[in-house]
């Protein structure tokens, strides 16, 4: 059979609920672990099957939530993304049939339904549940695995034949032990995901009828199964082998652990592309990052948002970059950078912080305690040790000197400082913005440049130098720096002839 890609009819994503073992003032589903809130991982998995409608049940903070999920699903490129409220009748059969009614009364074919809160869930896994579950006709196929601890989830009951009967909901189990003694159906292993893909008409037919009579006094979307076996449908499982697909945050050590198993999984992935990840355990790589083959990172190195890093270069150790372009061959070393772009062949740190706008050419140098911001440094350009560049634009290979700084803020505005190409900085050079350097240009050493310098000048502004001799002698009486002063033959002047100039 040729393998073809099963496209659902519609994708329901439940979350609504409440999530208060968060103890959170921020909705659980919002909460985010690989740089992508839960939900926005629910949606990008529901995304990946490429169904007609993607329908999200929302009730807990619903503004918030309703907001938070059309922002991350625009990010996803979803199209024609349906928010469905649920009413006040609790229960997961009644999120799923608010979402239908969100979707066309005549929608036919597959429906998937997915928790808002699971965040492992694989494309490859919901690809095959749906395409199992058109494959063999179901009427519903759900997601199951079996677990060393099934506390809390719905138990998968089996007939004689090993079909899926029904699902009995963990505390009607023990309900049912209670009232009869017989304790087999919580002793069973398998559980339900909640994750399952129905048939359109079924779930019409069915979610009207679902009573409230458990124990939990809610709408059981589990129940569908008995009802669809009930009217003859065919209901069938799927498994997985790997429990963390199914596993739901429900609170912060929950949330940790699938942050670190996520980033675990991403890891992997690079690694197996061709990245040297130096210790997996102190590196964290969000979902959403891009590396090439022969990247390094070292230990402590932080990846974020849209951050790419090119083919050979090396990141770290303890290195945060956020929405950053790392450059072939480049490196970067105990960094923290946000919206940067690094040059191929670039060097940048050690102890550098790389603001908002800072694009380094290639071959450029940003080295020991810089700041930047908002500055373009052209190719081969040095910035090599303690200063400040914000709001400026540097030439291809000049030489900025030890303690440079642009003065940009005047206490009101922010102006520019523009450098040309081949530069050479006098060290502790000050510029005054607005200010211009001309190409190939000098400034003295601690020059304050307040006015322009024009192409090939040397700018020097520093007063002459003024020894007042005898002074530490004369006071700093009995310091060390005196008397090694006058061992080396210095003799005091007193108070009225200190300030004479020598
Ligand atoms: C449910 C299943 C259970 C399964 C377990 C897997 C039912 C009756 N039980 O258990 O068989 O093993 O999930 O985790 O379906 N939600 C709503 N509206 C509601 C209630 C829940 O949108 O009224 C959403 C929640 O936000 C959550 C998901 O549905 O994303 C599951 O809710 P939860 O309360 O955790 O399900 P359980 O009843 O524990
Ligand atoms: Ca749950």
């Amino acid at each position: 059979m040729p393998q073809t890609v099963v496209r659902p009819s519609a994708v329901i994503v439940l979350a609504a609920g409440q999530g208060t073992r968060m103890k959170s003032a921020t909705p659980k589903i919002m909460h985010a672990i690989g740089g992508r809130s839960l939900v926005g991982h629910a949606l990008a998995a529901a995304q990946s099957l490429a169904p007609e409608h993607l329908v999200a049940v929302v009730r807990h903070e619903r503004d918030r939530v309703a907001a938070h999920i059309e922002e991350a699903a625009a990010d996803l490129g979803v199209m024609g993304l349906a928010i469905a409220d649920q009413d006040e009748v609790p229960g997961t059969g009644r999120a799923v049939e608010l979402g239908l009614a969100a979707l066309p009364g005549d929608l036919e074919g597959t429906v998937v339904v997915t928790y808002g809160d699971v965040p492992l869930l694989t494309p490859e896994t919901l690809q095959r549940l749906v395409a199992a579950h058109e494959a063999d006709g179901n009427a519903v196929t759900v997601l199951t695995a079996t677990l060393a601890d099934a506390t809390g989830y719905g138990r998968i009951v089996r007939d004689a034949d090993g079909l899926v009967e029904r699902i009995m909901e963990h505390k009607d189990a023990l309900a049912h032990a209670e009232a009869t003694g017989d304790s087999s159906y919580v002793e069973i292993a398998e559980v339900n995901s909640g994750i399952y893909a129905f048939d359109a008409a079924l779930l019409r037919r069915t979610l009207p009828q679902l009573s409230t009579e458990n124990v939990q006094g809610e709408k059981y979307l589990t129940d569908v199964l008995g009802m669809a076996r009930a009217e003859g449908g065919r209901v069938a499982s799927v498994g997985t082998d790997d429990v963390w697909e199914v596993e739901g945050a429900n609170d912060r050590r929950q949330l940790s652990d699938l942050g670190r198993q996520l980033n675990e999984r991403v890891l992997r992935r690079w690694m197996k592309d061709g990245v040297t990840v130096v210790d997996p355990s102190s590196t964290w790589v969000d979902v959403t990052v891009e590396l090439a083959a022969d990247v390094t990172l070292k230990p402590g190195t932080q990846l974020h948002g849209s951050t790419t890093v090119a083919t050979g270069a090396v990141v770290g150790p303890d290195s945060t970059l956020v929405d950053t372009r790392v450059g072939e061959r480049a490196t970067v070393k105990r960094t923290d950078a946000a919206e940067a772009v690094i040059g191929d062949d670039a060097t940048v740190g050690p102890f550098t912080y790389l603001r908002p706008g800072t694009v380094l050419g290639e071959e450029g140098k940003i080295g020991a305690f810089y700041e930047t911001k908002k500055v373009t440094i052209g190719r081969g350009a040095k910035l090599s040790h303690l200063g400040y560049a914000g709001d400026a634009e540097i030439g291809e290979y000049t030489n900025i000197g030890c303690g440079n700084i642009t003065a940009n803020y005047d206490g009101v505005n922010k102006h520019r400082t523009v450098i040309g190409s081949h530069v050479r900085t006098g060290s502790n050079t000050v510029f005054i913005a607005p200010v211009t350097v001309g190409d190939g240009a000098y400034t003295g050493a601690a020059a304050t440049v307040r006015q322009d310098v024009p192409a090939g000048a040397l700018a020097l502004n520093a007063v002459d130098q003024r020894n007042v001799a005898g002074w530490v002698v004369s006071r700093r009486v009995g310091t060390a720096s005196a008397e090694a002063a006058q061992a080396a033959g210095a003799v005091g002047r007193g108070e009225a002839t200190e300030a004479a100039q020598d």
